[in-house]
């Protein structure tokens, strides 16, 4: 195991680089299942998921090799397995989204139900429900849900709920589909958008991406392709965060600014002066401390849930009383209580946190929880008093490429250490 020991209270200072987006890389790479072949896939970020991915594909009968550092080949030729079993679906629920590919492209999915996971129940029942709409027949035995999809064919997807999960597997499923599909309150986040992009790559019939309503007219086969992810907007809005909370002043590349409107503007509602020149965005405050600002978790475009627990810590040190209200997931404020052990004052109430802004947080032994839990220790510990140790950071694996080594790029003080003190 693994901790990472923080020495809090350095403003940061300089550049910093943007990885591929971990919710962008990998639906795209389970795309590559829809049609076999070999695919060049850019702007891939080394973390603990996409490793789980290469080997969910690997088990299904794909070859990866890495190019350079974050090209990645994938070879799905010859490529005949569709069934993605529970040691690995346990271990990042995003495996999940082999099964539209599967039932798209080999008519057979079987795939192990993912379980609840740290920020609540996370059903599948609308990909489910959006497949069988798509002519599939969905069974469950033994912890496996089955699809048999000989007569995918076109239909109309209404999600009573938008998700994100859920529109890229029903996006798979019916690009190869009899028909038209019409998905209804579908997701419009940027990810949906990148792995649509893909699809159009490859030669499927899509319309509407990044709206609510998108339209696909089933074609007969696809060709494999190249494709770049986009930049990952959750990680430029933790860098963004943190440098505010160090009253710093940084420079972010390779980000994509359209992408987080959102976060942007609760952040100069905080205090930060956020400007774009060249694609680069542009990121200092000078207010000693944060204004208080309020936010409420939604789809995009609006404030991502997966940006919550780092505000939150933006919250715990502003000038007067914030609050944070999470719609998406039901269990997301695990964080609230290990921000308390540095002295944040933050009460939950159901969905909601209500957060009054001490003067400073003191650095103390937390444990992080989740991915996202995670950053916004880190990020605790960059503005704290003395020294915080974040254990359990195999979480921020999962999704941060490097993080400790570009905090310490921009001036923060930042080590990973072995952490004998913590059973897994
Ligand atoms: C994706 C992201 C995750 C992000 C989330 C919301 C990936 C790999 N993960 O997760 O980082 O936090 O979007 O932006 O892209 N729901 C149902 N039934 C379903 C599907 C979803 O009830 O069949 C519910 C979920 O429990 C949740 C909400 O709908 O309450 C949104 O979930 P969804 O958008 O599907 O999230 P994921 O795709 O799992």
């Amino acid at each position: 195991m693994e901790k990472l020991v923080i020495e809090g209270g350095e403003r940061l200072r300089g550049t910093v680089g943007i990885s591929g987006a971990k919710n962008a890389v990998l639906p795209v790479l389970a795309a590559t299942l829809l049609q076999q072949g070999v695919y060049e896939i850019g702007n891939v970020p080394h973390l603990k998921d996409v490793i789980t991915m290469i080997n969910v594909l690997g088990l299904l009968g794909a070859k990866s090799t890495w190019v350079d550092e974050h090209r990645l080949k994938v070879d799905t030729t010859g490529a005949e397995g569709f069934e993605a079993p529970y040691d690995l679906v346990k271990e990042m629920r995003a495996s999940v989204l082999v099964l539209g590919a599967l039932a798209g492209g080999r008519k057979r999915a079987v795939v192990s139900y993912p379980g609840g996971c740290a920020i609540g129940e996370r059903p599948i029942n609308l990909h489910l429900k959006g497949l069988s709409l798509l002519g599939c027949e969905v069974g469950m035995h033994e912890g496996y849900v089955d699809v048999r999809a000989e007569n995918l064919c076109g239909a109309k997807v209404h999600f009573e709920k938008s998700t994100v999960g859920g529109t890229e597997n029903i996006l798979m499923a019916a690009v190869l589909a009899k028909g038209e599909t019409v998905i209804e309150n579908a997701a419009m986040e940027p990810e949906v958008v990148d792995l649509g992009e893909m699809l159009q790559a490859m030669g499927a019939r899509i319309e509407g991406l990044g709206t609510p309503v998108i339209f696909i007219r089933g074609v007969e086969g696809l060709t494999p392709c190249n494709h770049d992810v986009i930049p990952d907007r959750i990680e430029a809005g933790t860098f963004l965060v943190a440098g505010g909370l160090t009253r710093g002043n940084i420079a972010i590349e390779n980000a994509n600014p359209s992408h987080l409107t959102a976060v942007i503007e609760k952040l100069r509602e905080a205090g930060m002066e956020i400007s774009e020149e060249n694609g680069v965005l542009h990121a200092s405050m000078s207010r000693k401390r944060p204004a208080a600002f309020d936010i409420r978790t939604l789809p995009y475009p609006g404030f991502p849930t997966d940006m919550q627990a780092q505000v939150m810590t933006m919250m715990s040190i502003a000038t007067g009383a914030s609050v944070v209200t999470e719609t998406i997931f039901e269990n997301r404020m695990m964080h609230a209580a290990e921000l308390r052990r540095l002295g944040a004052d933050v009460m939950v109430v159901g969905k909601q946190a209500i957060v009054r802004g001490v003067k400073a947080l003191q650095g103390a032994k937390v444990m992080a929880t989740d991915l996202r839990a995670s950053a916004c220790l880190i990020l605790a510990g960059l503005c704290a008093y003395g020294t915080t140790e974040v254990s359990r950071i195999y979480h921020i694996d999962r999704g941060y490429e490097a993080i400790e080594k570009k905090l310490g790029q921009l001036g923060a003080k930042i080590e990973r250490k072995k952490d004998e003190g913590v059973a897994p």
